[in-house]
């Protein structure tokens, strides 16, 4: 078998064949038996480009994963093997040596941080990026172009088949985001990292995790340390909550950084800290400590910005989780804070910024901080909905003329915990009832008005979690939304087309199904019949 390393050449051979009219693999006709192969292009978040072409590639019990003699490719391809076995059967070898097969190589083409080029051929396929997370996002893509069974976790029959041709793809937005809330109600590391999983296989590359609120305090931190122990101690409805150590939470970041997923941490200031104030009384103007609190109310909590003891506090918390977080971001929440006056919300923000800057950290703030000073290069995090008034809007799109970046989190688009119906058992509906269609038609670039293209960061689809307690409940309430969030900041605006895109949704209930999460079957998405 030729080694077909260099892709121009690859592409030259797949154009040829294409020419002289052999086989090609889209759209023709499935296997006599077994699962049909995905068309090339039947990929979420739908790749840059995407040329079918030449015959497809068969992975067979000889298939090696190739990979370059470096500890990150090798990861990759263990992490690839790792999902191709229990369902194939085979054995597939993660190798550096040999030619065929599955391939992925780094190389210092123009594929950006996280972009890749995957070529198919009757050869093998090769996935190539300037860096392993290059090579990640295209094993996600490759596990799309394979049967949905792939998913399961017992040996299924195949065939296992990938379609011919080229995908060149890199993302529109360096912020694809997704966030947890974990103090209305917590969530085990094993359930983040299920999670994880889930918004790895649409290349979401943050996790921000809502780490504080009115309900729970829920990671340790040593010089406070009544905060998780007390302060974590229940949750909305009056459970036990809990909260992560330390080390917990340092699990959490490598197993996300192995999914090339970066964690961002958020302690919500000024409002939203009842957990805190229940767990220290010094913490109060007053002095007494309220109540712990399992309600699903929101505004009524605040830090005491006079007392110097808030800063001390908050230096402490800041120092200690900037040490145990990797990322480049510390979010300070400051969002509802109806218990603050405007002057102190400004003065808090003018304090506490620069302690986030003291320990090497960026700012990101809910979009309220636009009305105090944002720090140079802050990032503010946009949850209104289309009729937030007119001058919120103009205050965050001056806010972005001035270089604060935003990340784009509409509620009435991208709030997972929104009821896609009236009749959705979970969630809430203050920002509206949010449908497949509502949730993935729209542009990123064209939505806040004056505000530079330039300045929009990303997107960002959080999960509160007043209604949300189980893995079940994630799921039902995240698919089948997650995967437009996925694709609004991933791919370019030239391929977001509904009624192209509720096609290629369809196909991946069956994925869905394979893997076990339960979904929304929305009328708006031509599911495939079970
Ligand atoms: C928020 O939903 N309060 C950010």
């Amino acid at each position: 078998m030729r080694p077909h390393h260099r892709t121009p050449r690859l592409l030259g051979t797949l154009l040829l064949m294409a020419a002289a009219g052999l086989s090609l693999a889209v759209g023709s006709a499935p296997a006599a038996t077994g699962p049909v192969a995905e068309p090339l292009g039947r990929v979420i978040p739908a790749p840059a480009s995407v040329e079918p072409a030449g015959s497809p590639y068969r992975i067979t019990r000889g298939t090696h994963i190739r990979v370059d003699d470096s500890p990150a490719a090798r990861q990759v391809g263990e992490y690839l093997a790792g999902v191709l076995r229990p369902s194939t059967g085979y054995p597939l070898p993660v190798t550096t040596h040999g030619s065929g097969g599955i391939r992925l190589r780094l190389d210092g083409g123009r594929f950006g941080d996280e972009g890749y080029r995957l070529d198919s051929g009757p050869s093998g396929v090769t996935i190539t990026a300037r860096k392993p997370a290059g090579l990640f996002h295209g094993v996600q893509t490759l596990r799309q172009l394979l049967p949905a069974s792939v998913e399961k976790k017992t040996a299924q029959p195949g065939p296992w088949t990938v379609a011919g041709g080229t995908i060149k793809d890199s993302p529109r937005y360096a912020y694809r985001g997704a966030m947890l809330d974990v103090s209305r109600h917590f969530f085990t590391v094993a359930q983040v990292k299920r999670y994880i999983d889930e918004l790895a296989l649409y290349k979401i590359n943050t996790l921000h995790l809502h780490l504080s609120d009115d309900q729970g305090w829920r990671i340790a931190v040593d010089s406070w340390p009544r905060l998780a122990t007390y302060g974590g101690s229940t949750e909305v409805g009056g459970g036990e909550g809990g909260h992560y150590t330390k080390a917990q939470y340092q699990e959490i970041v490598r197993y996300a950084a192995s999914r090339y997923l970066e964690v961002v941490p958020e302690i919500d200031m000024p409002g939203h800290t009842n957990a805190a104030l229940a767990s220290y009384p010094e913490l109060n103007c007053d002095g007494v400590a309220p109540p712990l609190y399992t309600g699903t109310d929101v505004g009524f909590s605040s830090l005491c910005v006079p007392k110097q003891v808030t800063y001390d506090f908050l230096d402490d918390v800041i120092r200690e989780l900037a040490a145990i977080t990797p990322g480049r971001y510390i979010h300070i929440g400051g969002d509802e804070a109806h218990s603050t006056s405007h002057d102190d919300y400004v003065k808090f923000m003018d304090r506490v910024q620069p302690i986030v800057a003291k320990y090497g950290k960026t700012v990101i703030a809910w979009h309220q901080i636009t009305g105090a000073h944002p720090v140079k290069g802050a990032l503010a995090q946009y949850w209104g909905l289309d009729d937030t008034s007119a001058a919120e809007k103009a205050q965050v799109a001056k806010a972005a003329q001035n270089g604060t970046g935003l990340i784009l989190s509409p509620a009435d688009r991208f709030y997972l915990d929104m009821k896609y119906t009236e009749d959705t058992p979970l969630g809430q509906d203050w920002a509206g009832l949010v449908e497949v269609q509502r949730s993935y038609d729209w542009d990123p670039g064209a939505y806040l008005p004056g505000v530079p293209a330039s300045a929009i960061a990303g997107v960002e689809a959080p999960l509160w979690t007043e209604t949300i307690v189980r893995n079940a409940d994630i799921d039902y309430m995240a698919f089948p939304r997650l995967p437009g969030v996925a694709e609004l900041g991933w791919s370019p605006a030239s391929t977001h087309d509904w009624n192209a895109y509720r096609v290629r949704l369809a196909a991946q209930g069956p994925r869905w199904e394979a893997m076990g999460i339960g979904y929304y079957r929305s009328p708006q998405v031509p599911w495939p019949t079970r």
